[in-house]
This record gives structure tokens, sequence and C-alpha cells, in this order.
């Protein structure tokens, strides 16, 4: 992988590819190696930038405490580094979280959005405190119970289960932890999507077991320019389960 370190950031990112830049954003709590079945399927097209968020994978966790915004700014700090001033931007659940921080605070580097089993919606309050509480078991015990638990609800694939399982394993309690708080602060992104001018693709498996398609159909009501392609029998992973239709989705941005 390569490594940008600047001024105490230390982000890896795997580079592939040639064409317009896209840059792959990752969910919670996995690294950049969901994307690898789309890159032989994009890499004739597309520039392919694909970051481990701070945190996770071989980047650091970065300062005491983690803020979406923050992760945003890593990547456009990327951008910089790599002298790429616009690029099309497609996050996966908390890398949607996270693309709708980068259209709030850094709009004119977008020149296209990609939501892949996400949402624009804050989380309610209940939610917010058990995002916390898992924050501090997994402080204290480590990332175990996320291994265990969160599989089943990614995919109803059992070696994809088994794939991913092992992947949370290799990040670490601080980054997992961390996001975890990121995501319960988040604010709410409707407005910021419904003056976003760029294009908009959004992209939901109809068998999410941890976002409904509602969200994405919400999402898709509220944008301009935006088209929503939902996978029949795909579960949070459609990179995964159904890297041919994600691929397809996002060649609409070329
Ligand atoms: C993700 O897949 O990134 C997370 O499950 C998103 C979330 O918990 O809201």
């Amino acid at each position: 992988m390569l490594k940008l370190i600047m001024n105490g950031l230390e982000l890896a990112y795997e580079r592939r590819g040639q064409g317009t830049s896209l840059i792959l954003i990752h969910g919670y709590p996995l690294d950049h190696s969901i994307w690898q079945p789309l890159v032989p399927l994009l890499e004739n097209r597309f520039d392919l930038i694909m970051p481990d968020l701070r945190g996770f994978g071989q980047s650091l966790v970065g300062g005491s405490s983690t803020h979406l915004s923050d992760m945003a700014g890593d990547l456009i700090t990327l951008m910089d580094h790599l002298q790429i001033q616009k690029a099309l931007v497609a996050g996966h659940s908390m890398g949607g979280y996270v693309s709708l921080a980068l259209a709030r605070q850094h709009v004119s580097r977008l020149l296209g959005l990609g939501l892949i089993a996400t949402q624009a919606n804050a989380d309610p309050p209940e939610k917010r405190i058990a995002r916390n509480q898992l924050a501090d078991r997994v402080e204290m015990n480590g990332v175990g119970e996320v291994a265990d638990s969160m599989p089943a609800l990614l995919t109803k694939v059992p070696h994809v289960q088994e794939s991913l399982k092992d992947l949370i394993l290799l990040q670490s309690s601080r980054g997992v932890a961390g996001a975890l708080r990121a995501m319960a602060e988040r604010p709410d992104s409707m407005d910021e999507l419904s003056t976003l001018e760029v294009p908009v693709v959004i992209i939901h498996g109809l068998a999410d077991g941890i976002m409904p398609v509602d969200r994405a159909r919400e999402m898709r009501s509220a944008v301009k320019n935006g088209s929503l392609i939902e996978i029949e029998g795909v579960g949070h992973m459609p990179m995964i389960e159904a890297p041919q239709a994600v691929a397809e989705a996002l060649e609409a941005f070329h």
C-alpha cells in the first residue's frame, strides 16, 4: 500500500487504474480491502483511490478524538497530495457519512457522489447512546464483540461473513471506538444532499440487514440529479455480493 505521512497524519491507500479519479471510502469497521472485487471491473475507466480511513487498516488513529469531518479532511489532504483538484467520491455506509461530510465542507472538490448502503439521516438519541456504550466496551475489551455480532448483519453469504469477521478482528479497538463515537455525533445531511448540483448515484441492497432501503429512497427523493439502483437479494455489502451491478452503477459517472 502507498502511504501519505504529513503533519501527524499517516494515511494508507491503494491506487489502481487510469481515468477519472474515483475515491472509494470503506464503511465501519472495515478497510479499503472491501473494494477489491470492483478493481478489475473499474480500473480501465477510473483512477481508483482506496484509502484506509483514520484508525482503520494501516492508517493511524490520529488525534485524541475522531470526527467524520476529520476523516473527510484527510481525504482532501490526500487529494492535494496527489494533485487531484476534483474527484468522484463513493462511500459505503460510514464511508457514505464521510462523503456527505466532504460534500458539506468541500463541495468544490466533488465531481459526483456515490452513496452505497448508506443514509443521510442522523442517529436517533437511543442509537447514539447505544453506539457510545459499545465504544466504551470496545475500548475496554477489544473488537471481539463487534467481530462476533456484525458479520451476520452485514451479509447472509456464509463465506463473506467469515472473511468480514477476520477483517474486523484486524482493526484496532481505538479506531473502531473512535468511529462509533464519530458516527453517533454526525449531523443530518439531507439539506446538503438536496442542494448538491453534481450527479448522485445511490446503490442499495434490498436485503440490507443494517440500513433499510427506505433510507436510500429518501435520499433519491431529496437529490436534484440522481439515480437509485436497488439490488435484489443483496445485503449491506453490495460491492462484495454484487460487484458487477455496483460497477455498472458507478460507470454511469463516466
Ligand atoms: C457501516 O456499515 O459503516 C455502519 O454499519 C454504519 C452504521 O452503523 O450506521
